[in-house]
């Protein structure tokens, strides 16, 4: 996809030298920060009727003209990602951050806010450079934007030309990148060796559905793995959405494209785990041999499951790859899922709910996302919710009959699944940025994948 250049430079290289000042001012700064410059300077920032509103931009010109520094709005509350628009709304030339703080997090943030889906469409650069900031972690900057980079791209490329075929690809990339190992089973491969749900959901596309397994590292390390929702498409199946609904539903591999994000980030970094990454990669499309509302599916596991509504697609995948990944007793299992239009309802869609039974994982969990700016809150498996899916003529029902705690009832769901000594926490994304930020334009988004990583080094830091 698109190789990722970064408008970095060192602090060594000429053009650093003459580098402009982008002085971060907050309100209660912004007299000192006056004071400092001469007297036209002084009157040109308040003439312009500079405040210091948090994220808004004022470039201050020297005697003959030319731009003498650039002053940037911040408050305590905002977050340091709020540095994205500079690139945008800068003229050209090049710049660096004279700020206290979180210097990371402002490089990443003009590291995420400079990308751009550009696969159909030229879109203009600017050549808006920063000095990178001393300190900052050049590597891990540019693991953090890569994977964030290769979500969104993933995402925003429609479902015509990211099918499971092309998502297959996708993690080929990736394994022959870093030497991974990589298997598929397809088509009706997947009801020899006993994937049901996945055949199920899948086998109504023209593009057979599949399970994507990826391994990487040494055998003797802790074995970490991640799974991700990866329906390249949902119709909703015979339970068809409506229109409005299915626009945006390209979006349904956003837990795969999320993943494979992660894993880039575990493989590049070379964390001493055994990684694997399992995908079904699906369509839940309409046809002849659709599954129907009233099935009742076979599952990996074994229990029965009695299909309530053909939308309710991902937690049937995810149920038969989390089976598999479990077979193998990981140290850590993670899976991502755009699952449902329930966490949005509850949180927003940018903040993903995150599910575990693990107190410790949790805390450290909510710890890293704050510490990262990568928003992640935890909602519980609430145990007494389980009789909500009970069915009559199956061992489970995968969906409920009333509209309450949508979100909760599907991971509980999944965790049917996932054995309990099993550690396992499951995020429930929106994977989509439906109003521009500083820090990413409308599109995918990668969620959580920073925080997750921050969980993965802590735990396993060394071999
Ligand atoms: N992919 C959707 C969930 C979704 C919708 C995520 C919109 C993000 C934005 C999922 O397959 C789905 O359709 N879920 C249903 C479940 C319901 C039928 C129990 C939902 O959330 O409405
Ligand atoms: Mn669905
Ligand atoms: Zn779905």
């Amino acid at each position: 996809m698109n190789p990722v250049s970064l408008p970095f430079v060192g602090a060594t290289n000429a053009r650093s030298k003459k580098a402009t000042p982008i002085i971060a001012v907050s309100k209660a700064s912004l007299s000192k920060a006056i004071g400092s410059f001469p007297a036209p300077q002084k009157k040109w920032i308040k003439a312009n009727g500079y405040t210091a509103d948090s994220g808004k931009i004022l470039v201050v010109p020297d005697e003959k003209g030319a731009i003498s520094a650039v002053l940037f709005g911040t408050d305590d509350a905002a977050t340091p990602l709020n540095t994205g628009a500079l690139a945008a709304k800068l003229p050209d030339g090049c710049y660096r951050l004279q700020m206290q703080g979180d210097l990371h997090g402002a490089a990443l943030g003009i590291a995420l806010g400079a990308y751009r889906f550009t696969r159909y469409k030229e879109h203009k650069r600017s050549k808006v450079e920063f000095v990178l900031p001393e300190g900052v972690d050049k590597q891990r900057l540019f693991r953090e934007a890569e994977a964030a980079y290769l979500a969104r791209d993933l995402i925003n490329t429609p479902a015509g030309d990211m099918g499971p075929d092309e998502l297959q690809s996708a993690m080929r990339g990736l394994a022959t990148r870093f030497k991974a190992t990589m298997r598929v089973i397809k088509g009706d491969d997947l009801l020899k060796r006993n994937f049901p749900m996945i055949h199920a959901v899948g086998r109504a596309s023209a593009s057979a559905p599949r399970l994507l397994d990826m391994k990487w590292g040494r055998a003797k390390d802790p074995k970490v793995t991640l799974v991700g929702k990866g329906v390249c498409f949902d119709t909703g199946g015979l339970n068809i959405k409506p229109g409005g609904s299915m626009a945006l539903m390209k979006k349904d591999m956003g837990g795969a494209a999320n993943v494979l994000g992660l894993a880039m980030m575990i493989m590049a970094a070379k964390l001493p785990v055994r990684l694997r990454v399992l995908i079904p990669a699906v369509e839940n499309s309409i046809s002849g041999n659709a599954f129907r509302p009233g099935d009742v599916l076979p599952s990996r596991k074994g229990i029965t499951v009695e299909i309530g509504n053909t939308d309710a697609e991902g937690r049937l995948v995810l149920g038969d790859a989390l089976t598999l990944g479990d077979e193998e007793k990981p140290q850590l299992m993670i899976d991502m899922a755009t699952l449902t239009g329930a966490a949005r309802v509850a949180l927003g869609p940018d903040m993903p709910p995150f599910y575990t039974d693990d107190e410790q994982l949790a805390g450290t969990l909510a710890a890293a996302s704050t510490a990262l700016h990568d928003p992640l809150w935890r909602m519980p498996l609430w145990k007494p919710y389980n009789t909500m899916l009970s069915s009559k003529v199956a061992d489970t029902n995968h969906i409920t009959s009333g509209g309450f705690a949508g979100s909760v009832t599907a991971a509980l769901f999944l965790q049917k699944f996932v054995e309990p000594a099993t550690r396992w926490v499951h995020l429930d994304i929106f994977g989509w940025v439906p109003a521009a930020k500083p820090w990413c334009p409308v599109g995918g988004e990668a969620q959580g994948i920073r925080a997750l990583y921050q969980l993965v080094t802590e735990r396993f830091s060394t071999a």
